[in-house]
This record gives structure tokens, C-alpha cells and sequence, in this order.
């Protein structure tokens, strides 16, 4: 899929190597507000779990990857979606990457025939949690650190 922005092309696509998604993963680390390898025991042991189990997109700008998610789509007794993770490199921020990214997730969790997504959002990632509601994701519920967003797709 590619998509036309000011002065450069987005493209879009899924990707399953292992390797390549343990470099993304380890690529964006630091572009959370907390980096995601204080979040987990061993983030290459995460990205392995996540190319099992998760739909994994980049984009692209000159094949350079710009952003990424991770969405688990397979939960056919609930019909929820989970959408993992979901970032876009610093120099692209506001340029919707975000919203594409977060478009083909919405539509391939619901070619996969899921009727909500889930995510959780830390408290204080002010900008993601605008980015989801202005996507028409509800809180659902919270605990001490973090926000859960439901939408239905
Ligand atoms: C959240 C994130 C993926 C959004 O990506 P993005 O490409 O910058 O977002 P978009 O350009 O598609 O913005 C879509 C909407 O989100 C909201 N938004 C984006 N940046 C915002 C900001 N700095 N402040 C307030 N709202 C913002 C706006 O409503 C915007 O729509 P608008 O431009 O019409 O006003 C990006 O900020 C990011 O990578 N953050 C770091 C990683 C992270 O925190 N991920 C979420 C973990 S739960």
C-alpha cells in the first residue's frame, strides 16, 4: 500500500522474519516515552513472541522504516483485537503515519474477523492518548500507571 505525504511516499507492509523484527523492534526502544526494554524481561525474547503470535506492518519512506505496530488478531472466541505497539520515528511525527498505520491495523483486525480493539496506554503519553481518541478509542478502564482503550471496529 503506499500512501502520498508532502515530499515523500509511505509505503506500507506487513512483515514475519524474525530477524527483521527483532531490528525494528530494537530500532524504535527509544522512541516511547518509556522505552519498551523497561517494560519487558528481554526485548528480543518480545520480538520473537511477536513474530509468532502478532501481525507485525512497517512503513516506509525509501525503504527505510518510518514506524511500526504489532497487533494480535486471533482471539476468535472474544473478537477483541489487541494492538501492542505502535510507533512512528521522531522526524515523521504528525505527518499521519501514525493514522495509517492504526487504519490498516483497524482494517486487517477486521478482515480477521475481530469486532473490537483493546489497547494500553501509559498515563502520561499525553500525545498517544489524543492520537487514540481523536481515532474514537473509549477508556475502558485504568489502573495506576495506565489507561485501557477499547474501540469498536
Ligand atoms: C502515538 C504516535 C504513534 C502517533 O503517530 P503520528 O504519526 O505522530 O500521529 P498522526 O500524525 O497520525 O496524528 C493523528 C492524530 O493524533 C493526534 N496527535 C498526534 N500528535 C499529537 C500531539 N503532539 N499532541 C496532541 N495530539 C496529537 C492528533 O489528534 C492528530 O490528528 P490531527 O493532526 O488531525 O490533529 C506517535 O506519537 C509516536 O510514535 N509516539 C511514540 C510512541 C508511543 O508512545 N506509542 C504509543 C504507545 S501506547
Amino acid at each position: 500500500m503506499s500512501n502520498e505525504q508532502e515530499d515523500f511516499t509511505v509505503t506500507t507492509r506487513k512483515i514475519q522474519e524474525e530477524s527483521e523484527i527483532i531490528s525494528v523492534i530494537n530500532s524504535f526502544d527509544r522512541s516511547f516515552p518509556r522505552p519498551l526494554s523497561s517494560r519487558v524481561e528481554n526485548l528480543s525474547e518480545y520480538a520473537k513472541k511477536l513474530a509468532k503470535n502478532a501481525i507485525f506492518i512497517v512503513a516506509e519512506d525509501n525503504f527505510n522504516v518510518i514506524g511500526f505496530t504489532a497487533m494480535y488478531a486471533n482471539d476468535s472466541i472474544s473478537g477483541q483485537a489487541y494492538l501492542a505497539q505502535i510507533a512512528v520515528s521522531k522526524e515523521y511525527l504528525g505527518q499521519k503515519i501514525g493514522n495509517l498505520l492504526l487504519s490498516l491495523c483497524e482494517k486487517t483486525a477486521r478482515e480477521n474477523g475481530m469486532k473490537t480493539m483493546k489497547l494500553e496506554v501509559d498515563k502520561i503519553n499525553e500525545r498517544a492518548i489524543e492520537f487514540y481518541k481523536k481515532d474514537g478509542f473509549l477508556t475502558e478502564s485504568a489502573n495506576d500507571l495506565s489507561f485501557f482503550m477499547v474501540k469498536n471496529l
